[in-house]
C-alpha cells in the first residue's frame, strides 16, 4: 500500500476512534453520575424520615427527659418501622451530648459535634470523626425547635459499601470505554481497509497502463456504487484515450505515406541533375517537378499544421468580418489555377452579412472549396460561389459542373487523407485535407456544412456561419 494511502486509512481510524472514546467516556460519566445520584437519593430519603420522625418527636417531648436509650429506642423503632439499619444518631445541644445511640454517647467529642452544628438541613458526605475509623458516612442535621429548641440532631450512616460498589461500577466503566475504543478501532482498521480495496484496485491499475495498452479496463469487484462509477470514469477516459491515440496512429501514418511521395520524386529527380546526364530541356522539366513536388510537400504540411492547430484548440484572433468581403477574398485565391483550366468562377448575391470568429480561417475554408470546385469540374466550365443571409447565419454556395459526389461518401470526404478514386486518378497532385481543415474550421464557428447535388448537375457545398450577434436583424436576400 501506498504511504499515503496509510495516511488516510490511519487518520480514518484516529478519528473514529477517538470518537467512539469520546462518546463511550461521556457516556461512563453520565452513568456514573446517576448511578450515585440515585444510590444516595435512597439513602437520603432513608436519613430524613428518620430525622422527621425523631426530631418532631423530641420537639413535642423536649430534651430534658431524654436519656441515651430513648434514643437508641427511637432509631430502633424507626428502624423497625421504615425498615432502617445501621443507622446511628447523637443529640446535643450548646452544652455537651444529650442522648446517643451505641457508644456514641462515650465517643463523640463536644467540639467534632459543634462543627456539625454549623451545617445546615441538605444531607452530605464525609468522614466520621467519633470512632477513629474515618469511616465514609452520609450525614444529616436537624436543628431542632419548640420544645427542643437549642439542641442538634445528627444522624447519620456508613455509605463504605455503597463507596466499594461504585468502585466497581467505576472499573466496570473504564473496561467499557477502553475496551470499546479498542474494539472500535480494530473493527475501522478493518472496514476501512476492505472500503478502500477498490481505491488500491484502480491506483494499481492505473500505475501499470501506458500508452501501448490503452484497451484495458479496470475492474473494481462488488466495490459499491461509488467505486464503480469511479471504474466507469475510468473506463470511459481510457476509451476516448485509446480512440484519440488510435487516430493519431493514423494520421501520423498517413501523413508519412502522403510526405513520402513527393520527397521521393524531390531525391530522384535531384539525383538524376546531380550525374549530369540529362539534355538542357529535361533537366528543365526535371527542375519543375522538383518544384511542383516541393510546392505540393509545403502546402500538406501548410494544413497538417493547420489541423494541428484545430486539434489542440489553438484559436487566432477572433473578430467580426463582413462575409462579402472575406469571400472575394477566397474567390481571389482560386484564380490562377481556375484561369489555367479555364474554369470561370461566378460571384452572385451579395450577402450583406457578418460573421464573428477567425477570418483567415473562414477564407481558407471557403478558399478550400472554391480550389475543389475548380479542380474537381470539368476544364472550360462555370463554378458559383454564392452568399446569403438568414435569421441565424450567414449561409455560403459553392457550386460546379463536375461529377459530383455519391451520397455513399459524403460523410467520408471529410475525414483526413480521404480521396476519392477519380479524383486520386485525375488529380494525383491533392492530400485529401482539404476538407477536414473546412469541416474543422466550420465546427470551430458553431456552424455546419452540407454536400448537395447541383440542378443540372455538378457538387454543391452549402455553409452556414452563424450570424454576428451585434448585427441589425435584416430581411432574409434570395440570391
Ligand atoms: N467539388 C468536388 N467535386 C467532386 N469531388 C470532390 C469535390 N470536392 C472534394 N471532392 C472529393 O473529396 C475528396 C477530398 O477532398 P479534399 O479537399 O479534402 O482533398 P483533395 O482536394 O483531394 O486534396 P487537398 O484539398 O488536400 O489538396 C477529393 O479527393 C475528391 O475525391
Ligand atoms: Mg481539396
Amino acid at each position: 500500500m501506498r504511504p499515503r494511502d496509510r495516511k488516510a486509512r490511519t487518520r480514518i481510524v484516529v478519528t473514529g476512534t477517538l470518537a467512539t472514546f469520546a462518546v463511550l467516556a461521556a457516556f461512563a460519566i453520565a452513568a456514573r453520575i446517576a448511578t450515585r445520584v440515585l444510590m444516595l437519593a435512597d439513602l437520603d430519603d432513608e436519613l430524613e424520615t428518620l430525622s422527621i420522625a425523631i426530631a418532631s418527636d423530641l420537639e413535642l417531648r423536649g430534651t430534658a427527659t431524654v436519656a441515651h436509650e430513648s434514643l437508641r429506642h427511637g432509631v430502633e423503632t424507626n428502624a423497625f418501622v421504615y425498615r432502617l439499619e445501621h443507622h446511628a444518631a447523637v443529640l446535643f445541644d450548646a452544652h455537651g451530648v444529650l442522648a446517643a445511640t451505641g457508644e456514641l454517647g462515650h465517643l463523640a467529642r463536644h467540639s467534632n459535634l459543634l462543627e456539625f452544628q454549623r451545617r445546615d438541613e441538605q444531607p452530605f458526605t464525609g468522614r466520621e470523626p467519633f470512632t477513629g475509623q474515618q469511616r465514609l458516612c452520609r450525614f444529616r442535621v436537624t436543628h431542632l425547635r419548640e420544645h427542643a429548641a437549642g439542641a442538634t440532631l445528627l444522624i447519620f450512616r456508613s455509605i463504605e459499601t455503597i463507596s466499594r460498589t461504585l468502585d466497581i461500577v467505576d472499573g466496570a466503566l473504564a473496561l467499557l470505554v477502553f475496551g470499546g475504543s479498542l474494539a472500535s478501532a480494530l473493527i475501522l482498521r478493518y472496514a476501512v481497509g476492505r472500503a478502500l480495496l477498490p481505491v488500491e484496485q484502480v491506483t494499481a491499475f492505473a500505475e501499470r497502463i501506458t500508452a501501448s495498452d490503452l484497451a484495458q479496463r479496470v475492474e473494481v469487484a462488488a466495490a459499491g456504487e461509488e467505486f464503480q462509477r469511479l471504474a466507469d470514469v475510468i473506463n470511459s477516459l481510457l476509451e476516448r484515450l485509446d480512440r484519440s491515440f488510435d487516430a493519431q496512429r493514423r494520421l501520423v501514418a498517413d501523413a508519412a505515406h502522403e510526405l513520402k511521395t513527393p520527397a521521393a520524386v524531390i531525391a530522384a529527380e535531384a539525383q538524376e541533375l546531380a550525374r549530369g546526364r540529362l539534355s538542357e530541356d529535361e533537366s528543365q522539366e526535371s527542375l519543375r517537378m522538383i518544384a511542383r513536388a516541393a510546392a505540393g510537400l509545403a502546402h500538406e504540411v501548410d494544413d497538417l499544421l493547420e489541423l494541428a492547430r484545430g486539434d489542440a484548440a489553438q484559436r487566432r484572433q477572433w473578430e467580426t468580418f463582413d462575409v462579402d468581403e472575406a469571400l472575394d477574398e477566397s474567390v481571389a485565391m482560386a484564380v490562377s489555377p481556375a484561369r489555367e483550366r479555364g474554369v470561370i468562377i461566378m460571384r452572385d448575391g451579395r450577402a450583406a452579412c457578418r460573421v464573428h470568429g477567425d477570418r483567415a480561417g473562414f477564407v481558407r475554408a471557403i478558399g478550400n472549396l472554391v480550389a475543389n470546385a475548380v479542380r474537381y469540374g470539368p476544364r472550360d466550365s462555370e463554378v458559383r460561389a454564392t452568399a446569403r443571409v438568414t435569421e441565424h447565419a450567414c449561409e455560403i454556395d459553392v457550386a460546379d459542373r463536375g461529377p459530383g459526389i455519391p451520397e455513399a461518401e459524403r460523410a467520408r470526404i471529410f475525414e483526413r487523407f480521404v480521396r476519392l478514386s477519380s479524383a486520386r486518378k485525375e488529380h494525383p497532385e491533392g492530400a485529401g485535407l482539404g476538407l477536414a481543415i473546412v469541416e474543422q474550421i466550420v465546427q470551430a464557428h458553431g456552424g455546419a456544412i452540407e454536400v448537395l447535388d447541383r440542378e443540372g448537375g455538378g457538387a454543391l457545398f452549402r455553409v452556414r456561419f452563424p450570424r454576428a450577434a451585434t448585427e441589425p436583424p435584416q430581411e432574409p436576400v434570395v440570391a
